[in-house]
């Protein structure tokens, strides 16, 4: 059999907005271009993330009435843990309300002033945690993972050579922890090799430095590990996880993306003292350390979530769906950070806008213009995001999980090619107003004349 199903039938369902064109032209432009700024009933296809937009199963649906919501000691909490602690193996897990809110307790109790945190490639509020706490995030991304048309099985692994060079640089003692994240979302969702995290622990353990994992998208990276790295194909995802983090000294996760819920995060780590200070921090600024801002009852969606993620039925249709975009939009010319990742397409803009230069952020264009092709959300990750020294400038087509069909894809499809084919009438973006930091969420932008 050549289609591949959603491994899943629809229990309930929600409508979505049908706009016209004059509408969402008048709606992008109260977003003043920004697609951050537009309502959602104003969007057809969301893609703008798959954090958070999961489509729960009816068992998390359930597991919600089996909340218990004591403030100290909640049974969600041990079940929560008992999940994390299986396939990570970490020895202290604190929850959090999301990842970045992880990113902040662990990067305060290390104290990152003036020192520096390298990572294959940070996600922007792990970036904007370290810069917040006067710290600096440094990217060591390998040479293949900067070339959007590159094949290759493990784009996100870390350049170690680099990152023992980095050291050497810089003195281990300016460096707190060295992370990797897998699979790397600001490289195009691309994933990271056992070995290379093998390799990287080596160069760690040389210098007596602590690795941590970002990990919101484990499932996948460990999925890809076991279709593309020999040795680890007849081992199961869960195996192949707990190999993973068996690694590292600690991790910080989204559990909005392979939790499987709508929010939710976690602070771990095997080192006492890092503990003790992220468990103040964590209570003075998220909750109690068996919540952690969260209602106890996400913690038992997130322990039947994290059961769920790492069933190769649904991995299998999770990753083909991507691989399914992607395929349709390479076939038509549209060039694409390749092979497909775990969570989404990324377009290369700076190829499909060739004629619009960075200053004019060809990224943040194109999102606008699929918007008004066809009322499709996605997102800019380019020189907006990041500044003129972006590596890349891409557009993020963000797949939430179990959420959109076959049918769905096609439509974002055709709204892409039929971009493509009037691309040379495609106006660059002017910046009108922008936020010290994070400037992408809240930009304000206009048309070039
Ligand atoms: N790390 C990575 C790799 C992420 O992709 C994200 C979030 C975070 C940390 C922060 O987690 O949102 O729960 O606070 N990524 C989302 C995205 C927002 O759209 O890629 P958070």
């Amino acid at each position: 059999m050549k289609t591949q199903i959603e491994p899943f039938k629809i229990k309930s369902v929600e409508p979505i907005a049908m706009t016209t064109r004059e509408q969402r032209e008048q709606y992008l432009k109260e977003a003043s271009y920004n697609a951050f700024a537009l309502r959602s009933d104003h969007v057809t296809i969301d893609l703008l993330t798959d954090s958070g937009t999961t489509a729960m199963s009816s068992k998390q649906w359930a597991a919600l009435m089996d909340g218990d919501e004591a403030y100290a000691g909640s049974v969600s909490y041990y079940k929560f843990e008992d999940e994390v602690r299986k396939i990570t193996g970490f020895k202290y897990i604190m929850p959090t309300h999301q990842g970045r809110a992880a990113e902040k307790v662990l990067f305060t109790a290390l104290g990152v002033k003036d020192k520096f945190i390298p990572n294959n490639t940070h996600f922007d509020t792990t970036r904007g945690n370290i810069e917040f706490n006067n710290g600096n995030a440094v990217d060591l991304l390998n040479e293949a993972g900067k070339h959007p048309e590159m094949i290759a099985d493990f784009k996100g692994n870390m350049d170690v050579e680099k990152l023992e060079a980095f050291i050497k640089e810089k003195g281990a003692e300016n460096i707190p922890i060295v992370m990797v994240t897998v699979t790397n979302n600001g490289g195009g969702g691309q994933p990271v090799s056992m070995q290379n995290i093998k390799d990287v622990r080596k160069v760690c353990d040389k210098y007596g430095l602590p690795l941590y994992l970002d990990c919101c998208r484990f499932a996948e990276n460990c999925y890809f590990i076991k279709q593309r790295e020999k040795g680890y194909e007849n081992k199961t995802v869960l195996e192949i996880a707990q190999e993973l983090f068996s690694y590292a000294d600690g991790a910080t996760m989204s559990c909005k993306k392979d939790g499987m819920s709508n929010s939710g995060g976690f602070l771990a780590t095997n080192d006492e003292k890092v503990a003790e200070k992220a468990q103040t921090v964590l209570i003075v600024t998220e909750g109690f350390l068996t919540y952690g801002g969260l209602t106890r009852r996400d913690l038992e969606a997130l322990a039947v979530g994290f059961r769920e993620v790492m069933d190769e039925n649904y991995l299998r249709y999770r990753i083909g769906q991507v691989e399914y975009l992607g395929k349709k939009l390479s076939d038509a010319g549209i060039q694409i950070v390749q092979p497909t990742g775990g969570h989404g397409v990324f377009i290369d803009a700076r190829d499909f806008l060739s004629h619009i230069p960075s200053t004019q952020f060809p990224a943040q264009a194109l999102c606008n213009e699929i918007y008004l092709e066809s009322g499709v959300r996605t997102v800019e990750i380019g020189s907006l995001m990041f500044g003129p020294n972006t590596m890349m400038e891409l557009v993020r087509l963000a797949i939430p999980r179990r959420v959109y069909t076959q049918n769905h894809m096609d439509y974002v499809a055709e709204a892409c090619i039929e971009v493509y084919k009037r691309r040379n009438s495609v106006k660059g973006l002017k910046l009108v107003w922008e936020a010290p930091i994070l400037r992408h969420f809240t930009a304000k932008l206009a048309p070039m004349d």
